[in-house]
């Protein structure tokens, strides 16, 4: 009952005078990328955020784990579950209609093959969402990539600072600053996109190794933290209204400072992100 007042009001009213935007979708972000548009990606866990990102024209919605941080009030994104990811994806699903919804593996629902396509089909089939986002490129990852993408469930892949390995990492650390590991972020980043993901997330990388992986992939690479040259960007919804607790992360910006709506903060962040005003210098790492 609740969902269908949502869209009328949110959704279909606020449209009606203009036309129906297209349905963003997978051969669509390949396009854009070969014509050098730049692909707008943001987070949102619940219906009235989503609309307000279709609204505004965000390309992608993505339902995070980082729900568990700043939703939950979590310290980290390990204790998601499926459960949750599936309740918070139904209902990012009411508030879109053409922005394609993407939704996270939470931690350890890819341990092995069948669990991934139990999740994936879960996250699809159930909640309504058309992309599952899967962190890192170990052996096992680059199984359940094929083995979803084999099974029509469309991947975007999850490189760099991937905040599921918080504890290997020893903390939320820029990745690939020296040239070793730089040269394996791009293998594994070649290795994801052959293993026949469609999309990449590149998180917390200095800025030269953004644009060596983006130019290197036929895919399109959607950088946080990962500086301007990436064909696309992404941040977390409540880090760009400015309400996550505690110091502003880096990488991202304030855009409801001098706004007086959250629509207006996140039509500003979408205009940034196509014309390459976001991110500037101040966002990125060296
Ligand atoms: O969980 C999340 O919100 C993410 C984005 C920061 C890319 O993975």
């Amino acid at each position: 009952m609740c969902s269908v007042v949502l869209k009328e009001t949110a959704v279909y009213v606020e449209n009606s005078n203009a036309p129906a935007r297209k349905p963003v979708t997978v051969p669509g972000l390949h396009a854009m990328k070969a014509e050098g548009r730049k692909i707008v990606m943001l987070t949102a866990y619940d219906a009235s955020f989503a609309a307000q990102a279709e609204h505004a024209g965000v390309d992608i919605a993505l339902v995070g784990d980082s729900l568990g941080m700043v939703v939950q009030g979590q310290s980290s994104t390990l204790p998601v579950t499926l459960e949750q990811m599936v309740y918070h994806t139904t209902m990012v699903a009411r508030g879109l209609s053409a922005t394609l919804l993407a939704a996270d593996m939470p931690f350890m629902a890819d341990r092995d093959v069948s669990h991934a396509l139990e999740a994936g089909a879960r996250l699809v089939g159930e909640a309504g969402a058309a992309m599952i986002k899967i962190e890192g490129a170990g052996p096992h990852i680059l199984e359940a990539i094929h083995a979803l993408t084999e099974r029509v469930i469309p991947v975007c892949a999850h490189l760099g600072l991937t905040p599921q390995s918080v504890h290997k990492f020893g903390g939320y650390k820029v990745q690939g600053r020296v040239q070793d590991a730089a040269d394996r972020v791009l293998a594994e980043a070649l290795a994801v996109q052959q293993a026949g993901a469609s999309l990449l997330v590149l998180e917390g990388v200095p800025t030269s190794l953004g644009e060596r992986v983006t130019k290197a992939l036929d895919i399109p690479v959607i950088g946080i933290g990962a500086g301007p040259h990436c064909d696309g960007q992404v941040l977390v919804v409540y880090d760009m209204l400015g309400l996550t607790p505690g110091k502003r992360p880096k990488f991202s910006k304030d855009f409801l400072a001098g706004r007086s709506s959250v629509g207006e903060a996140i039509a500003a962040y979408v205009a940034d992100v196509r014309s390459g005003a976001f991110p500037a210098a101040e966002h990125s790492y060296n």
